[in-house]
């Protein structure tokens, strides 16, 4: 890699990422059934069917795997919780199988002098809750408290850092609106509530674990930069929509208490009655925010279409085997709008950064340079942002290993550690090789 360690300042903290799904293997250690199996289990909704049932072994290979991520040389290991391994109805009957496996999981990263940073709720709802409306359902917001309340009754003493929700567009907009992931609804009153219900949940969680004096807690949204697709002011017009959408809902209603006009355009009748009053929990302070990037889209004015009434189409740059363009400056604009209309000296994190290829092994070696270009590209940008005077505290990777790419099943490979799914064996890639050179520089 070109940059090292030594070009950032002291203290700025490298970090790798993953989510419970997608990696531990959710037929074991007595995990209750989630949103994410039905959804792969009806037809079309997911590449070859493909579930999170075996994911990457990772319940059975804690150890192996955080020796790995000690090797690689990263401070910070954020990793999720799974809501229905904890709780396997939703609520009621703990599974103690699954409280010991995070208490593990956190003392083992301790132990090996690395941060635990939990994400409680990174997209596997257990099916229980999905059959009572999910997140169509306001009581989804004291059911998370009282998970969290669980949980952190175990493992609040030891986390580093907390957010509640993982990317609440993907809980509210992809699952519900575009009907991508679970629960597959494309409906728009289902959406406006979605949006809503998780913030809620986001600030109801963030009051429970204050009421135990935990500190360090925060929000992580997700953002794609949108490009129109040309300067016609109806194009211009459509990118502002989307990217009041995608990019500034969730933001504007925990950081400001409030939702933009160009999103309540097309939402607010199919909001909750005084949804306006939910704001004194939404927006209940934080600590930092965290923020999810990958690409850029090349949007358009549908003016037939019904609202939103904007398509994307295909724009110019190097794609990644997701099909997302590669747009490394969209990284630092979105830090530096974070911190200039939202989030002011709170400290940001780069949550979620990387890209899939398709990797293959090769005389026992997977070569990705493109990888360390994508890395190198990126955390170029970070070091710029860093250099202007915004508050960005770190960077973190997704992902350690490749894993299950949700709807799009086992074929995107993130990991800086390649996975044969057949074995579960690991190989670390080139990518994770120059890294850690790059980290002890
Ligand atoms: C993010 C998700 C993560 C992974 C990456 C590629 O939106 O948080 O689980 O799927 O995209």
């Amino acid at each position: 890699m070109k940059i090292s360690r030594s070009a950032f300042p002291e203290g700025f903290l490298f970090g790798v990422a993953t989510s419970s799904y997608q990696i531990e293997g959710h037929s074991f250690g007595g995990a209750g059934r989630t949103h994410w199996d039905d959804f792969a289990q009806t037809p079309g909704n997911v590449a070859r069917a493909e579930n999170g049932d075996f994911g990457c072994d990772h319940f059975n290979r804690l150890e192996s795997d955080l020796d790995l991520i000690k090797d690689l040389g990263v401070d910070v290991y954020r990793f999720s919780t799974s809501w229905a391994r904890v709780l396997p109805e939703g609520r009621g009957q703990v599974n103690h199988q699954g409280l010991d496996f995070y208490e593990r999981l956190v003392d083992g990263l301790l132990e090996r002098g690395i941060k635990p940073a939990a994400t409680l709720y990174h997209w596997e709802l257990p099916s229980p809750l999905a059959d009572l409306g999910g997140w169509r359902n306001r009581d989804i917001a004291s059911w998370f408290g009282d998970f969290t309340d669980v949980l952190m009754d175990r493992i609040g003493d030891r986390v580093w850092s907390v957010a509640p929700i993982n990317e609440p567009w993907c809980v509210g907009w992809l699952s519900h609106f575009m009907g991508h992931h679970a629960p597959g609804l494309r409906d728009v009153r289902a959406t406006a509530r979605a949006m809503h219900h998780v913030l809620l949940a986001h600030g109801t969680a963030i009051q429970v674990m204050r009421s135990k004096g935990m500190e360090n807690l925060g929000a992580v949204c997700n953002f794609e930069w949108a490009t129109p697709v040309d300067n016609r002011p109806e194009n211009v017009e459509a990118a502002a929509r989307y990217d009041a959408i995608y990019n500034r809902f969730f933001m504007e209603g925990i950081f400001k208490g409030s939702y933009p006009d160009r999103v309540l355009a097309g939402l607010e009748p199919h909001l909750p009655q005084s949804w306006q009053d939910d704001f004194s929990t939404i927006s209940t302070p934080v600590d930092w925010c965290g923020l999810n990037y990958y690409t850029r889209k090349v949007v358009a004015d549908a003016p037939n279409e019904q609202w939103p009434h904007y398509s994307e189409h295909v724009g110019e740059l190097p794609q990644t085997s997701m099909g997302w363009e590669i747009y490394p400056e969209g990284l630092s604009e979105f830090i530096k709008r974070a911190a200039a209309e939202y989030t002011g000296d709170l400290p940001l994190y780069v949550t979620e950064n990387g890209m899939s290829a398709p990797d293959v092994i090769d005389g026992g070696v997977v070569n990705d340079p493109h990888r360390t270009a994508y890395l190198d590209q990126h955390l170029a940008q970070v070091k710029d942002v860093i250099d202007a005077g915004v508050p960005l505290k770190g960077y973190y990777i997704w992902s350690l290993m490749d894993n299950y790419e949700w709807a799009l099943g086992y074929e995107k490979r993130f990991g800086l550690v390649h996975v044969d799914f057949d074995t579960f064996e690991r190989t670390p890639k080139e990518s994770f090789k120059g890294l850690a050179e790059a980290l002890r520089r």
